[in-house]
């Protein structure tokens, strides 16, 4: 019998790449916060979400897997590559087990829903495995600029992908299992009709600050002000505003409390929010000294951080900073709906970071990637020679020049 189950399993691991090479012909689907709402709105239909699933993870799985393989081959044979690579072809096996399922029976339907609960939580720790990965890599080989950027590139996308499929596999199992969500009611599988901001805005100040406090001992107060009259509340989910509000708030806490560690007092941190007829924008301005604007656009590099990198497996305190990711993922929640983060500093002064969002779920349109030819292109793009000069930093010896002047 076991016997039995090794080939069995054998031969659907060897029918993988042929799976992974039909559904990475399909681009995924995005779907729009008004059709996620549809979804699961009174006449949610199951059946409907089922059959749609079972296609379109697939397709999205498929997709990021055909990028994994084009990582450096270096990177890509790193034991917690190969881990996470693994995970990937798992549970797609697992998800296209259901395709000629039935989708009438409820046995089916109910044992979907156990199946996407357990790919979950096999993926859980994607994101410090893969960091993992690139922190063995950097170690062991020297870095060049095209294979950090196709580094940068592929890890933008290749969490993209997975915030998307862990947003299916929420809502699927969120509203199909049929519980109400006791502390949010009103909740649509993860998204809240009425978000309100600033209650997020105050969730996630608190928490970053009893972080603070634990680390420092003191911790700046919050200033919040919303622009219009009343609470402003947009479509959204909620977890993924707190989520970036609240690395923003533990950057802006720590960068305010080492500049002014020498004072008794410290400036709060200023949070403006303002609701337009296209923008939701929050604001979150700090007194902490600001970044030189050259490494502006570093700071969203999954290989860079000013913090020490805290020990892998260290649950016992979740740390303040140091893998250097809170910027880069926070800016891909923002733009998963067609949002954005930026930051503007004024070194010697302090930092803002804005996080932008639709005001209308009807603009609130998923932001997928999708594995094509342009893609391909991107990942083989070799450094050019620039076409400006480079100034050089040693004095320019004008007595030379003179020996040329005739
Ligand atoms: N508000 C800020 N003021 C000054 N520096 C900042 C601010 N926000 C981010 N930074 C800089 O950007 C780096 C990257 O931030 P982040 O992506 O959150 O990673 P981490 O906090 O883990 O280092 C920080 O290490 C810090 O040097
Ligand atoms: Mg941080």
């Amino acid at each position: 019998m076991k016997f039995v189950r090794f080939i069995m399993k054998n031969a659907s691991l060897a029918s993988v790449p042929k799976h992974i090479e039909h559904f990475s012909k399909f681009s995924p689907s995005p779907l729009s916060m008004k059709q996620f709402l549809d979804f699961g709105s009174i006449n949610a239909c199951e059946k409907t979400s089922f059959a749609f699933l079972r296609q379109e993870l697939p397709v999205r799985l498929s997709n990021i897997m055909k990028e994994i393989n084009l990582l450096p081959n270096r990177l890509l044979t790193t034991a917690s590559v190969q881990t996470v690579q693994s995970w990937y072809i798992q549970s797609l096996m697992e998800i296209l087990e259901f395709l000629d399922k039935n989708p009438d029976d409820f046995k089916v339907l109910g044992e979907f829903v156990d199946a996407l609960v357990t790919i979950r939580n096999r993926h859980n720790d994607v994101v410090p495995t893969m960091a993992q990965g690139i922190i063995e890599y950097k170690e062991a080989f020297p870095q060049d600029l095209v294979t950090n950027q196709n580094i940068q590139y592929f890890l933008d996308r290749f969490y993209m992908s997975r915030i998307s499929i862990r947003m299916l596999i929420n809502q699927h199992t969120l509203i199909f299992d049929g519980t109400l969500n006791p502390v949010h009611p009103n909740t649509i599988g993860s998204i809240d009709p009425q978000c309100e901001v600033g209650d997020v805005v105050q969730d996630a100040f608190h928490s970053a600050k009893m972080l603070c406090d634990q680390y420092y001992l003191r911790s700046p107060d919050l200033i919040l002000q919303e622009m219009c009259n009343g609470p402003e509340s947009i479509v959204y989910v909620p977890s993924h505003l707190y989520h970036m509000l609240f690395e923003l708030f533990k950057n802006a806490m720590r960068a305010t409390i080492e500049t002014h560690d020498k004072s008794n007092t410290l400036p709060p941190i200023q949070v403006r929010v303002s609701l337009g007829d296209e923008d939701m924008s929050i604001k979150v301005s700090d007194k902490g000294g600001g970044v030189p604007f050259r490494r502006i656009e570093n700071l969203f590099s999954y290989m860079f951080s000013t913090a020490p990198a805290p020990q892998i497996g260290e649950h016992t305190r979740p740390p303040l900073a140091g893998f250097g990711y809170g910027l880069p993922i926070s800016r891909l929640y923002a733009q998963y709906f067609q949002g954005d983060l930026q930051l503007y500093s004024m070194e010697g002064h302090g930092t803002d970071a804005v996080i932008y969002l639709k005001a209308l779920s009807t603009d609130s349109i998923e932001r997928l990637p999708v594995y094509n030819k342009t893609t391909l292109k991107n990942y083989k793009v070799s450094q050019e020679v620039d076409d400006w000069c480079i100034p050089s930093k040693e004095p320019l010896d004008l007595n030379l020049i003179k020996m040329y002047d005739f």
